[in-house]
């Protein structure tokens, strides 16, 4: 038998894209289960703000902000930065328009309800800065995606993408099946069922080839996670 031989994945299993709007949990409750990852909101905060060096006074878009959590910290991190989040969801929006009142942001946050496979509503070069946490697996077209992102984001302007991997290892699924004791079954089955809808590096790439973002971007991946983001 060939060692060497790449082992056969799981097909992907896709999630849909709104992840909400319907009764499926009440808001409240998702809310909740949202604020439960806020050390990794926290982390992905510091990587764009310091590791990629997002400069005051940027104009940042985040599509698929959820409850908007990320872009609530950006902007407690940095009042110059003003933000607009593109969600496909209308509970979303609601739930993100009570937390930033909540956290006092109404003035540096602002939300559109779109698919960010069209950003026809944003003119070309718009932004210094396209962030996105958990949402990747979530795009039923990426491709279109990430052309629209090559358009409306600045020359110069700063791109960092998080997702998760369909292709962990032994090591992160034996994190994964410990973690289950100290999460609540409902975080559980969202996480796996976002690993089965997430995409592997080699995947990502292939796709970003096909793309105007090609040669821009560059892919970082850790034992669950892959980030595609602006050279550092
Ligand atoms: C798993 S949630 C993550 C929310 C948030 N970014 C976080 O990390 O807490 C994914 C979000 O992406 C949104 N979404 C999915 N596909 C989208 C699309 N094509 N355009 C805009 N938003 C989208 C969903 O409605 C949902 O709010």
């Amino acid at each position: 038998m060939n060692k060497n031989k790449p082992k056969k994945l799981p097909p992907r299993i896709p999630e849909g894209e709104s992840i909400q709007d319907g009764p499926e949990m009440g808001l409240d409750e998702l809310n909740k289960q949202f604020k439960k990852r806020m050390k990794e909101y926290e982390r992905f905060v510091k990587f764009v703000v310091k590791d990629l060096n997002l400069k005051d006074n940027s104009n940042v878009l985040e599509i698929g902000p959820g409850p908007s959590w990320i872009s609530i910290l950006l902007v407690k991190s940095n009042p110059s930065f003003k933000l607009v989040g593109l969600e496909i969801s209308n509970d979303m929006i609601k739930l993100a328009k009570k937390n930033i009142s909540d956290e006092n942001v109404e003035n540096n946050i602002s939300f559109i309800l779109g698919n960010a496979k069209d950003m026809s509503i944003f003119e070309d070069k718009s932004f210094d800065a396209i962030i996105s946490h958990d949402s990747l697996h979530h795009w039923e077209e990426p491709i279109q995606v990430f052309n629209e992102i090559a358009r409306v984001l600045k020359d110069d302007g700063i791109l960092c993408i998080r997702d998760g991997r369909r292709d962990i290892g032994l090591g992160a699924k034996i994190i994964f099946q410990l973690a289950r004791f100290f999460i609540s079954k409902k975080m559980s089955y969202f996480w796996k069922t976002s690993i089965m809808a997430s995409y592997t590096p080699v995947e990502l790439q292939e796709m970003i080839n096909l793309t105007r973002l090609k040669n821009k971007i560059e892919i970082k991946t850790d034992i669950f996670d892959i980030i595609i983001c602006s050279p550092s």
